[in-house]
């Protein structure tokens, strides 16, 4: 799938990533979602993952993708506590098609 790649920095330090997809296919929809984001570990906990979310959603709707899909693992508590603040609306807990833990999939209308 076709997608943006973007660094997140504060200053001339690097912080974080984002991947924003243009759109889903299957194993996207199952579990992958349109965007997957990142926080370097010695930044966390400051805010950056809810910001690098809520710019990375500008960039999923200038493609057009209609209500956003992010998903994170059942136990990642940091990651479905960034969804949440960007408003997402979680839809189920499915099994993960690769393996691994399970999925919760949130929309962000
Ligand atoms: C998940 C991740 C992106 C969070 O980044 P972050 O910059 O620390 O997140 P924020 O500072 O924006 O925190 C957002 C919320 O999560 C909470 N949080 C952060 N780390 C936490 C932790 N380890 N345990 C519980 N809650 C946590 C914050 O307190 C905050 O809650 P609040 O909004 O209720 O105050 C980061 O831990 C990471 O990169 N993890 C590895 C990769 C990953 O899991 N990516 C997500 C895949 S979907």
């Amino acid at each position: 799938m076709p997608a943006t790649f973007l660094l997140a920095f504060v200053g001339d330090e690097l912080v974080g990533r984002t991947s924003i997809r243009h759109g889903l296919n299957d194993f996207l929809l199952a579990a992958g979602g349109h965007i997957g984001y990142a926080v370097l570990a010695q930044f966390r906990r400051r805010g950056f993952a809810t910001e690098i979310l809520t710019q990375s959603l500008v960039v999923a709707r200038s493609y057009d993708v209609g209500s956003v899909l992010v998903t994170c693992d059942e136990d990642n508590e940091a990651s479905a506590r960034v969804i949440t603040r960007c408003g997402g609306v979680l839809e189920n807990i499915v099994d993960n098609p690769e393996g691994g833990p399970r999925k919760r999939r949130y929309w962000i209308g």
